[in-house]
């Protein structure tokens, strides 16, 4: 028998670096479903298919073969067997995926993917609908949110980090468009389901946060 954590949150809250420390720590495999739907937009950019098109975004994405690969324990995401995991990450990546990921196709082609992973492995899945879709049984689920003007703070200092030079209020509102996105979709949005635990990350350290997640699996384990 296999475990299943599903993690769910909107964009910036912590979830890829909290679920990657989980599964380290519990032996798990991390699965990061936002870099698939990041590796369909990414196609799209590539071949000029506009985001806003759902015919044509839905009929490339027909034609694409997304994988996931584990390379030293990391997971890389290929799109037609290339590995695209440093090509993914872009804000142009980001406001792409935000879109395409609102189409039913688009949806139900990695749904199935994402299913396929947890067949012999136990998990830590992250994405906006693992606990209300993808994995509906899962053992445990989180919701892990954080306050907008702190996660635009988080996106602002890794670019600043990066040597480059941002700007907040920008960062903020490109937050909050991408959170009425997700949240307001027909396909999928992202919700709290009732029986997710709920983990406000705004004033947590990343320790704190892990072993709260830790300690709640133990009681369902
Ligand atoms: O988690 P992320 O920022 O890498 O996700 C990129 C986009 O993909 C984000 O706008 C929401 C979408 N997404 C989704 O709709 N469902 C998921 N399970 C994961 C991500």
């Amino acid at each position: 028998m296999s475990y299943q954590i599903a993690i769910d949150g909107p964009a910036g809250a912590g979830k890829s670096t909290i679920a990657k420390l989980v599964a380290k720590e519990l032996n798990f495999v991390y699965v990061d479903t936002g870099a698939m739907y990041r590796a369909m937009a990414l196609y799209c950019v590539k071949e000029g298919v506009s985001k806003d098109d759902e015919k044509a975004v839905v009929d490339l994405c027909r034609t694409a073969d997304v994988s996931i690969r584990y390379i030293d324990g990391e997971q890389a995401v290929f799109l037609n067997g290339e590995n695209v995991n440093g090509l993914i990450r872009t804000p142009a990546v980001s406001d792409a995926a935000s879109m395409v990921s609102t189409y039913k196709e688009v949806r139900e082609k990695l749904v199935e993917l994402q299913r396929s992973l947890t067949d012999t492995e136990n998990v830590v899945m992250d994405g906006r609908d693992i606990a209300s879709v993808v994995l509906p049984n899962a053992d445990l689920k989180i919701y892990l949110d954080a306050d907008v003007e702190v996660r635009a703070k988080r996106r602002y200092d890794e670019l600043v980090a990066k040597g480059e030079d941002p700007d907040y209020d920008e960062i903020l509102s490109g937050v909050r468009e991408r959170d009425y996105r997700d949240m307001h979709r027909d396909n999928s949005p992202l919700t709290r389901v009732p029986e997710a635990v709920y983990v406000d990350s705004s004033y947590m350290s990343i320790e704190e946060v892990k072993n709260t997640i830790i300690d709640e699996f133990k009681k369902v384990s």
